[in-house]
């Protein structure tokens, strides 16, 4: 094979992408910068075009010219002097179109210019409809791109949609039904863009591809998993749509239980899409649903971040954000002790936690194993602790496992030593962005790391449930300062069952000795 050949058996098939809401913050911030990376990367070949939708009035030029500044400030690769040839020709498969898409007549209009772009850059009919728009409009902008006859070119039509996808689980059947009338299931890919991270994704090879691993990964041997998305932010400018979300559902129902699916899942036969998909919607039907309020009171903890200091600002508490009810008890954190009732895990918790607000950000996973019996250090000082694996997801990307080992020299010490592989901070390691990767994989119909229907089905049942208990106890929720890690109730949660939460980023034990690469 040659190199060429090989490059083009990595590239996506042509095609026209459409970004619905191209002026939007989303479109600025992930969406451009990913096909520029694509592009730079010789992934996407010349047959492609972009064709940018919004209601705003745009001309070509000025849309390119949105396009040119969001790179700049948000893609891994710039655009310097010396590429403006590149930058030029990659620019010139931009177009915009003004659209009310209420009114059929536009569609018609982004007919015709959808099928010059694809006379101009050879592309035979395959469209890629991306809505990065309110999830209220998914339903009639799939209706209308039929009637308009965007869906009547040769070659295939796929729709991207990004969350939240449904309120509840009769909201999202009730989107799903309308989606299913034009789109089939394997034409819908449901973005859940923590499943685009590269160390998401590598949870995978860790626990398949290693034989250290994959046999102790049970109930046998693990005595609790523990999973962390903490923030730093807070609700920033998304007040309006986080008031009415919460923690639960902005971070739980999808990211979360991702996660927590990727960890449990047994291994598929092959890593065929519909094979993995279906290995991880069984572990959200094994997720033991709460059974009455006391049962989520005992098990979920819920919080609101209150004024505090955070890195030496002051920060204001949620009732007082922009847009947000100044009564609202509406959760930024919450802590879960959640269950999956198969033969692999019964009796192991799985701690899940997310929050803004908190003192640091990251995404983290610890697998934290049994401890070994220690009738065999009777009589002598020790420090045995728990063998760790932990997966660190974001912004640092690595693994590290803490094991035991005799401190050199000590006549019979024995410490903790964490031997860290920082895939981050190896030079020349520019992970790509989760965006890049999903807009690839949807380009090449891989369905892989989208959320199947049957899985956003079993992720809003288990959900559901908590919601519902919340709402019948609104203000019982527990406030925590800006800046902390949330409410004391969240240790508690551990402490009953005799564990507690591991640091997490770097945040380093004193008593452990680091052995980094
Ligand atoms: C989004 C949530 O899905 O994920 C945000 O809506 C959250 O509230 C974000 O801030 C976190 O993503 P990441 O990739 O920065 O961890």
């Amino acid at each position: 094979m040659t190199e060429n050949q090989n490059l083009e058996s990595l590239q996506t098939p042509g095609a026209v992408f459409f970004i619905f809401g191209a002026t939007g913050d989303l479109a600025r911030r992930k969406l451009f910068p990913a096909i520029y990376s694509l592009y730079r990367e010789g992934k996407l070949a010349e047959d492609f075009a972009v064709i940018g939708v919004a209601r705003r009035p745009r001309t070509h030029e000025e849309f390119r010219d949105d396009l040119y500044r969001s790179i700049q400030e948000f893609c891994r690769y710039k655009v310097k002097e010396d590429d403006l040839e590149t930058w030029t020709k990659f620019a010139e498969h931009f177009s915009y179109k003004s659209l009310d898409i209420h009114n059929i007549d536009g569609y018609h209009e982004l007919r015709d210019l959808t099928e010059s772009v694809e006379d101009r850059f050879n592309i035979p009919g395959n469209r890629l409809f991306y809505l990065a728009l309110a999830p209220e409009l998914f339903g009639s902008v799939s209706f209308n791109l039929k009637k308009g006859g965007m869906l009547a070119s040769e070659g295939w039509h796929r729709l991207v949609i990004e969350k939240p996808f449904g309120y509840d689980l009769s909201s999202a059947q009730k989107l799903n039904e309308e989606l299913s009338q034009v789109f089939k299931e394997e034409e819908i890919f449901r973005i859940d863009h923590y499943l685009g991270k590269e160390m998401v994704q590598n949870i995978e090879v860790i626990r398949f591809g290693n034989s250290f691993f994959e046999p102790l990964w049970n109930n046998k041997h693990i005595a609790n998993v523990q999973i962390t998305l903490s923030e730093t932010v807070g609700v920033e400018e998304r007040g309006g749509y986080y008031d009415h979300a919460g923690a639960l559902r902005d971070m739980g129902q999808n990211h979360m239980l991702q996660m927590l699916t990727m960890i449990a899942m047994e291994a598929p036969s092959r890593l065929y899409p519909e094979d993995i998909r279906d290995e991880k919607v069984k572990v959200l039907r094994s997720l033991r649903p709460y059974e009455s309020e006391e049962d989520v009171k005992a098990h979920v903890v819920r919080g609101q971040y209150k004024s505090g200091e955070s890195h030496g600002k002051e920060m204001l508490g949620y009732r007082q954000e922009d847009k947000v009810d100044p009564d609202s008890n509406t959760e930024t954190y919450f802590a879960a002790k959640v269950f999956v009732d198969n033969f692999r895990w019964a009796g192991v918790p799985f701690y899940i936690r997310t929050g803004k607000r908190l003192p640091v950000k990251t995404t983290e996973v610890v697998v934290e194993f049994k401890q070994m019996p220690t009738n065999v250090y009777l009589g002598q000082k020790h420090n045995l602790e728990p063998n760790l694996l932990v997966i660190r997801v974001n912004p640092m990307e690595g693994i590290y496992i803490k094991i035991n080992a005799k401190k050199p020299g000590s006549e019979s010490k024995i410490e903790p030593f964490a031997m860290e592989f920082c895939q981050s901070c190896q030079v020349g390691i520019n992970s790509p962005e989760a965006y890049e990767r999903l807009i690839y994989d949807a380009a090449n119909g891989d369905s892989t790391y989208f959320t199947r229907w049957d899985e956003v089905a079993a992720a809003w049942s288990f959900v559901d449930r908590i919601a519902s208990a919340w709402a019948k106890n609104p203000s019982d929720i527990q406030m925590y300062p800006a800046g902390s890690w949330g409410p004391e109730q969240a240790d508690e949660l551990l402490a009953l069952d005799g564990f507690h939460w591991w640091p997490v980023n770097g945040q380093e034990e004193d008593n452990v000795i680091w052995i980094k690469q």
